[in-house]
């Protein structure tokens, strides 16, 4: 039997175990994927000692991230970028780490607007953390000329834009409605807009037409910014999408077979959400 999981320190929130659970289900597959309270002093411990677990490889939650990305062997493009990982596996004796929240974002993202254009106009985003990384460099490897990044401390937004060179730049917090007016993609990564956790008072009037808003929040899964730009009659890209789609590399790593986000596996974590409103 096949075995993968889930570590963070809380992680009683993780819907990871309901989608590897239903591709499990849905595929026959002899496996299990669980989640494991893991303290941050014992992360490292944890990750090295994967096989001796019986374990093929895990995801990592925060607070772990950095720290499964500081030990492992090796790192695909999107870990490096973003410093940090949340797909681990075992491969030729090795530990490989990837960060699977880009491929996730932009998986999505040309799935329910196929014809968003990377030369359309600049790409604005919300927030300057690790989720803001990982969006950024999709957006700059699908060939985005101008990403302009807002964020409520602007020295992070500038380390950010600094780390990805000229194409990134910087901008304050209070510009954010006017800054993105001629943005094709304005992307949500703050917690903002997570239930109870504040507004983003963004502005939509004299917003192009065409832009698409998108955010990495799903809890509400229509959150005040989405409500905001539907209402703008702007096209949408709600958070779900990107959680769904990064669980697919690492379950074809543990398991051996390709996944597929279907609109069954959809309904069940919207379920989920509506029924747990939390
Ligand atoms: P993650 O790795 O999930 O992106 P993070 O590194 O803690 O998390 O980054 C959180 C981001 O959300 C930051 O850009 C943060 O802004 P600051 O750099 O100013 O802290 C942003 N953020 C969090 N709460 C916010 C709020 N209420 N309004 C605006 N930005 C917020």
């Amino acid at each position: 039997m096949k075995r993968a999981a889930v570590i963070g320190w809380p992680i009683e929130h993780s819907r990871s175990p309901l989608i590897h659970g239903y591709w499990l289900r849905q595929y026959g597959i002899d496996g299990s994927y669980i989640k494991q309270a893991v303290r941050p002093e014992e992360v490292a411990g944890f990750l090295r000692s994967l096989e001796a677990q019986g374990l093929a490889g895990c995801n990592v939650t925060v607070p772990h991230k950095e720290t499964a990305y500081a030990i492992a062997d090796e790192r695909d493009a999107s870990a490096r970028a973003v410093q940090a990982a949340n797909t681990l596996w075992l491969e030729g004796g090795k530990l490989h780490a990837a960060n699977t929240d880009t491929y996730g974002f932009m998986t999505y993202l040309d799935h329910v607007v196929p014809d968003w254009k990377a030369h359309d106009g600049p790409v604005a985003i919300l927030g300057a953390g690790g989720a803001a990384r990982a969006v950024v460099h999709g957006f700059l490897e699908a060939g985005v000329e101008e990403v302009r990044v807002f964020n409520r401390t602007r020295s992070r937004a500038e380390q950010l834009a600094e780390a990805f060179g000229p194409r990134v730049k910087a901008f304050d917090w209070n510009v954010r409605s006017d800054g993105s007016r001629e943005a094709c993609v304005l992307v949500n990564t703050t917690a903002a807009g997570l239930k109870g956790a504040g507004s983003l008072g963004m502005d939509f009037a004299g917003f192009n037409a065409d832009c698409v808003v998108a955010d990495i929040v799903y809890v509400p899964l229509e959150t005040e910014l989405l409500a905001g730009a539907k209402a703008h009659d702007l096209r949408i890209v709600d958070g779900l999408g990107m959680l769904l789609h990064q669980a697919v590399p690492g379950f074809e790593k543990w398991f051996g077979q390709r996944p597929q986000v279907t609109p069954e596996l959809r309904a069940l974590l919207v379920a989920d959400i509506e029924g747990q409103k939390c």
